[in-house]
């Protein structure tokens, strides 16, 4: 994506050829700043930290992480040893173990002298396929948005289409394009009217900070709400569809995504307002039926519930990103990261290769070679 000028991706290997740059996420909006990952060790911790997050980009830096570990110790233990690692840094998205098996299936048969450059050329493979999956997805996408556009009475026309998202599932999540935020630039790229209900995403803030940045960024017309606010808009008629996008499915269509996009779902069923999940197939866990009892939720630091992180704009203060608390010193936090969002809800899949009901039939019907 454009940022002042230059196409951006948000993970690329660095011109040394043996390190890796990343925008660093922790710090937007505001300030756009990069950082170089030279070993397995900084590649874990940017997961960690988040300062690279999203199903599709952590599975990338899983990728560029063992890259970074082969190069210093080629040897089947480092191999293994990186592999724990760096799965063990965020449990719920499949991409990240889905990444890292691709790269050791594929170094594992060779000499250990050849495995950094194979796990260079996979990962770089893993990055650009996950480009195109997610421009694909838009296209699949700005085909619905088209519809529901086409399909509004004349009376509302002349008014935008009404997208709500939650989280950030844009280019920053991704390597690029985005899954749920695709098609919202391919339809204001193909000059439909579309505005974007950016829920705000507590605690981390995700949509208030990355997606209203990159829609900003885009000139896509949108508005920061409250994660309260979705179900009292629907009921408003403020909403034509909802799309977000999933850090696991299961092969029976379940989606796990965000905190809170589980009541989002409910909120459309009850007012009759479509709900959509994009997803790439590197989402999606084959292995898994029923994602309440089987996909495993992070549970992160009760410190981002208790306090809030945000620029200090005081003068004084020289525009220092700062962290406040707002809780009483005794109260205990909970932060579970991600829910599941049950098949039944889900109005059908957006994935690269179209869009599928969501349900096993559904999946089979566009992934039946897997
Ligand atoms: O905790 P995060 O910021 O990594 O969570 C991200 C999300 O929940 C996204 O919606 C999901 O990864 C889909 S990204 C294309």
């Amino acid at each position: 994506m454009n940022i002042d000028g230059t196409a951006w991706r948000t993970i690329w290997l660095e011109k040394d050829g043996h390190s890796v740059g990343v925008i660093d996420q922790t710090q937007l909006p505001h300030k756009f700043s990069t950082l170089k990952l030279s070993n397995c060790q900084e590649a874990a911790a940017a997961i960690r930290t988040m300062v690279v997050r999203g199903a599709p980009l952590i599975g990338v830096t899983g990728a560029y992480g063992l890259m970074l570990a082969l190069q210093e110790d080629p040897s089947d233990d480092a191999l293994e040893a990186a592999f724990k690692q760096l799965n063990a840094t965020r449990p719920t998205a499949v991409n990240l173990r889905w990444a890292l098996k691709r790269i050791q299936d594929k170094v594992k048969p060779l000499q250990p002298a050849k495995r950094a450059e194979a796990a260079r050329a996979e990962a770089a493979l893993i990055a650009e396929e996950d480009v195109a999956m997610c421009e694909a997805i838009g296209n699949h996408g700005l085909a619905i948005i088209q519809k529901l556009a086409a399909g509004r009475p004349s009376v509302r026309q002349q008014e935008p289409i009404q997208v709500l998202t939650h989280c950030n599932a844009g280019w920053l999540a991704t390597v690029d394009w985005g899954t749920a935020l695709a098609p919202i630039y391919k339809a204001h790229r193909a000059g439909l009217n579309i505005h974007v209900w950016v829920d705000e995403t507590r605690p981390r803030n995700q949509g208030a900070s990355l997606t209203a940045y990159e829609l900003g960024r885009e000139g896509v017309p949108h508005t920061v709400i409250v994660d309260n606010a979705g179900g009292h808009l629907m009921q408003q008629g403020f909403v034509d569809a909802v799309v977000v996008g999933s850090d696991r499915t299961t092969r029976s269509g379940d989606v796990c995504n965000k905190i809170g996009t589980y009541l989002k779902a409910l909120a459309a069923l009850d007012n009759g307002v479509p709900f959509y999940v994009a997803l790439p197939a590197s989402t999606i866990d084959w292995s898994i039926s029923d994602g309440v009892a089987e996909i495993p939720i992070e549970t992160r630091s009760a410190m981002e519930v208790t306090h809030i992180q945000g620029r200090n704009n005081n003068a004084s203060s020289n525009n220092q990103i700062t962290t406040v608390q707002l809780t009483p010193n005794q109260s205990e936090g909970f932060n579970p990261a991600f829910d599941v969002t049950p098949a039944r809800l889900v109005t059908a899949l957006i994935t690269e290769r179209g869009v599928a009901a969501a349900s096993e039939t559904g999946l089979m019907e566009l992934y039946c070679n897997e």
